[in-house]
């Protein structure tokens, strides 16, 4: 088993879409095993994309991450980390495949609907960010 981390992203949040993002997880196979709605700090936000530090649009993604409300979604499956990625589709919505959440729901390459971990070890270390053992261990017991 292998657990990922998704995040509704402020945008989808206003859409009101959340819902049906979290339906798409649970058809295409996926367990969620911890989910909080949770307001980012720029501090919070800045360290969770800080492989992005001296990119030229990690600013506006730090401001737009804090925008407004997130849901932070914790979700285990085999193949957890590779099936997420294929499900959320490319990061800019013109590119990606139909019937992902960022083809139905994204509006931008950076106002995108959704985050996934993008390997094995950071989709610990994401669902760890957010998420302590005690609130996991309350789904898997
Ligand atoms: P994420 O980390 O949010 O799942 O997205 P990703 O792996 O598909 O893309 P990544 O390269 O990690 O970029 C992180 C987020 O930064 C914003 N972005 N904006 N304007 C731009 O050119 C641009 N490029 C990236 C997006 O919100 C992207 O998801
Ligand atoms: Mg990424």
């Amino acid at each position: 088993m292998e657990r990922t981390l998704a995040i509704c992203k402020p945008d989808a949040v206003r859409k009101n879409v959340v819902g049906e993002i979290v339906a798409m997880m649970t058809q295409a196979g996926f367990k969620v095993l911890g989910l909080k709605m949770i307001r980012l700090s720029k501090e919070q936000a800045g360290a969770f994309y800080a492989v992005h530090k001296e990119r030229p649009f990690y600013g506006e993604l730090v401001d737009f991450m804090c925008s407004g409300a997130v849901v932070v979604i914790a979700l285990e499956k085999t193949n957890a980390v590779a099936d997420y990625r294929t499900l959320i589709g490319a990061t800019d919505p013109a590119e990606a495949a139909e019937g992902t959440i960022r083809k139905r729901f994204a509006s931008s390459k950076g106002e995108n609907a959704a985050h996934g971990s993008d390997s094995v070890e950071n989709g610990r270390n994401e669902v760890a960010f957010f998420f302590s053992e005690a609130e996991i261990a309350a789904n898997t017991l």
